[in-house]
């Protein structure tokens, strides 16, 4: 009897941790907060370096999934139902350390811009670390809805195989707001309200849902 109990009480222990794991997994773990901050210090000075030390309209070569904005997120949370973040947040390091990449690779080495978007990509893969870090491996081993993955194998194709039509001009400047804007609503709970007050319209409880 007592063991009968005893087993019951572990069990329900361990129901306990798996109904706590989505739920702790969604947020934004704390460790996260002093990389993000230092990764958005740097990102307050890109009007300076993704704009005015670039040609007037200039704009760069990027696969169309590059383009990864809030109304994105938006979008994703309507098609695929019980859209964990963390899933948009894998997707947002995978967009966006090929964004840094592709501005990077434009600049001679003596560019203007140069080092600070060098230094911008150190601090995202600085964030980047902390993630996978503060996740169990199995987290990033997981499949992801259809959906997404779709996304994702457009994101990972080789140059040479993306058809003409799935190629966009952009210019830096709005590929790194776009990695800015998502960052406040995907990581929010490193940001203070004011920040991230456009995330609202895109949250997840206040997007519209259709009925069926
Ligand atoms: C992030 O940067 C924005 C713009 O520079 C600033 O207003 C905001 O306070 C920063 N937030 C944090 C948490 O550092
Ligand atoms: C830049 O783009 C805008 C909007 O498309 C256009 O009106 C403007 O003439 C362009 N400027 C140059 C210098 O090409
Ligand atoms: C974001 O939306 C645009 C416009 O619909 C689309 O072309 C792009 O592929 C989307 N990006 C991602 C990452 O899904």
């Amino acid at each position: 009897m007592v063991q009968k109990s005893a087993s019951v009480c572990l069990l329900g222990g361990f129901l306990g941790l798996f109904l706590m794991a989505p739920v702790l997994m969604t947020s934004t773990p704390a460790s996260m907060c002093t990389p993000l901050k230092t990764l958005n210090d740097s990102l307050s000075h890109r009007r300076r370096y993704m704009k005015h030390n670039f040609p007037i309209n200039y704009s760069i070569r990027v696969y169309r999934e590059e383009i990864f904005k809030l109304s994105n997120i938006s979008r994703m949370r309507l098609k695929v139902e019980e859209l964990d973040d963390l899933v948009l947040q894998r997707l947002w390091f995978q967009v966006n350390q090929g964004v840094l990449k592709k501005i990077i690779r434009v600049m001679s080495e003596r560019h203007p811009s140069r080092s600070y978007t060098a230094e911008l990509e150190r601090r995202f893969k600085d964030v980047e670390g902390v993630f996978v870090q503060s996740h169990p491996a199995e987290v990033f081993q997981q499949e992801l809805p259809e959906a997404v993955q779709e996304t994702w194998d457009h994101l990972t194709e080789e140059p040479d195989r993306v058809q003409e039509s799935n190629w966009r001009l952009v210019s830096p400047k709005s590929l790194v707001d776009n990695l800015c804007h998502t960052m406040y609503c995907l990581f929010s709970e490193c940001f203070d309200t004011e920040t991230r007050q456009n995330c609202e319209y895109h949250s997840k409880d206040k997007t519209f849902k259709i009925p069926l």
